[in-house]
């Protein structure tokens, strides 16, 4: 045997040390959607409607509030784990008269690395092995994870889509099947997520839906996890309801906002939970072993950005500008003929590809085939005409690939020029697509 200092050569070294079992479960080894429709997988000139964050900046005053702070000295330190004083304060304005209330900075409010730090944090403090989590597919594709890293059991329960015949229909008409969901809970049952604007579907939950998840959260005493991330982008003057806000349900109910939504910065990682003391308490108890705390000079940044939205009518305007995007891509598909659900909330778009006429022999990559109509679709439709999207099968567990895998999903944060550009390629659908009789 060749050895060198007591190490042999010859042996295979790369994966000596074996890895927790843990990153077995949830798809945390599989290969994710994002990276297989990465931009460096598409043709170069590809417009990028696939991947859900802006191709714009953050507002002019609101990153001048992050020079500001990084300025200082002590936002460029440690903040409390709680978050920022300033932060929390603002949040405390902003939404303490949307949730009705007059929120304790100290006790309600938790600021997170971005949502999914600040859900993570909340299942952590939650979570006993072998709980389970209801979700409603087609869901957010982190949750999973995050949930049985966390010892939980999710537990889906799919929205039913509208039927496949109409051209278009609303996101509302993806519904709960109520004895359904009823019957999803067991002894088990910790949690129910509600994602409400959702993503992908765009579906706005309403007050009488959202009523009767409330009765069955208090029938089997459930804790509630809102992912309100969306709640600036509610179109049509539909009624954005928080469930937190019903009767009981403040008690019971974990609400997730995200400034990476709301100002355009992603890549900034600064989200928050609102909630009651007996849940915020022990979230902010997980959340300073992970993190400690979040980013401080961006912590700033969105304080200053929740401050003066007023002064700049911010996100009234945001809002308008938000539904003039997604009106490109309505009118985009209404004209060409193709099914698409029209999203009342959050920025994304679902067309039905069910139709696609696929070549036979298609070349597709490794990381497409044995995946669904979907995957293929979309890698089709990108290398066609040069608009990638994302398939929404990645958002349903196995047994219910088939509801999701009929579906695109078209993200329309994007500058209006880009929208319209890719508004252009996407009249080349027409000849992707079987003709109909
Ligand atoms: C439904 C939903 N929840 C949470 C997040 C994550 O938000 P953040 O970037 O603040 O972690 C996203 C991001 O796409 C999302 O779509």
């Amino acid at each position: 045997m060749s050895t060198v200092n007591g190490v042999n050569k010859h042996k295979d070294r790369s994966a000596l040390i074996p890895f927790s079992s843990r990153l077995k479960d949830g798809r945390a080894l599989a290969q994710d959607v994002w990276s297989i429709f990465n931009a460096l997988n598409l043709p170069p000139d590809c417009l990028n409607l696939g991947q859900g964050y802006m191709n714009f900046a953050p507002p002019k005053w609101v990153t001048e509030s992050a020079e500001e702070a990084l300025h200082t000295i002590a936002a460029n330190h440690y903040s409390h784990p709680r978050g920022r004083l300033r932060l929390r304060q603002a949040i405390k304005d902003h939404y303490g008269p949307q949730f009705n209330r007059d929120l304790d900075i100290e006790k309600e409010i938790l600021v997170t690395s971005g949502a999914n730090e600040g859900m993570y944090s909340a299942w952590l403090a939650f979570l006993e092995l072998g709980d389970e989590v209801i979700l409603f597919e087609p869901f957010f594709d982190q949750y999973l994870a995050s949930i049985t890293f966390n010892g939980g059991k999710p537990v889906y329960v799919p929205l039913h889509p509208p039927s496949h015949d109409k051209q278009f229909s609303t996101s509302n008409e993806w519904t709960i099947d109520f004895d359904e969901l009823r019957a999803a809970i067991t002894p088990r049952t910790k949690m129910i997520i509600v994602n409400t604007p959702h993503n992908p579907v765009g579906k706005v939950f309403t007050r009488e839906e959202l009523e009767g998840i409330a009765a069955l959260a208090e029938e089997f005493n459930l804790l509630i996890m809102s992912d309100e991330v969306y709640d600036c982008m509610v179109y049509d003057n539909k009624e954005h309801v928080r469930i937190a806000t019903l009767p009981g349900m403040w008690d019971r109910t974990i609400t997730v906002g995200s400034a990476g939504k709301s100002f355009s910065a992603t890549g900034w990682r600064v989200g928050w939970l609102i909630g009651p003391q007996s849940l915020i308490t022990p979230s902010l108890a997980a959340s300073t072993r992970i993190v400690f705390c979040s980013n401080s000079p961006l912590q700033e940044a969105v304080a200053g950005g929740l401050e003066k939205a007023k002064n700049y009518n911010f996100f009234e305007t945001q809002l308008k500008e938000y539904q003039d995007r997604r009106d490109v891509l309505i009118d985009t598909f209404k004209k060409l003929g193709i099914k698409y659900t029209h999203p009342e909330g959050s920025y994304f778009i679902l067309i039905d590809i069910s139709d696609i006429d696929i070549p036979d022999g298609y070349p597709f990559p490794e990381s497409v085939l044995g995946r669904g109509l979907d995957f293929k679709a979309c890698w089709f439709i990108a290398m066609e005409i040069g608009v990638s999207s994302i398939p929404v099968s990645e958002f349903y567990c196995e047994e219910h690939t088939h509801i999701g895998e009929v579906f695109a999903r078209f993200a329309f944060c994007k500058d209006i020029d880009t929208l319209k550009a890719a508004s252009e390629r996407l009249q080349g659908l027409k000849k992707l697509f079987k003709k109909r009789e």
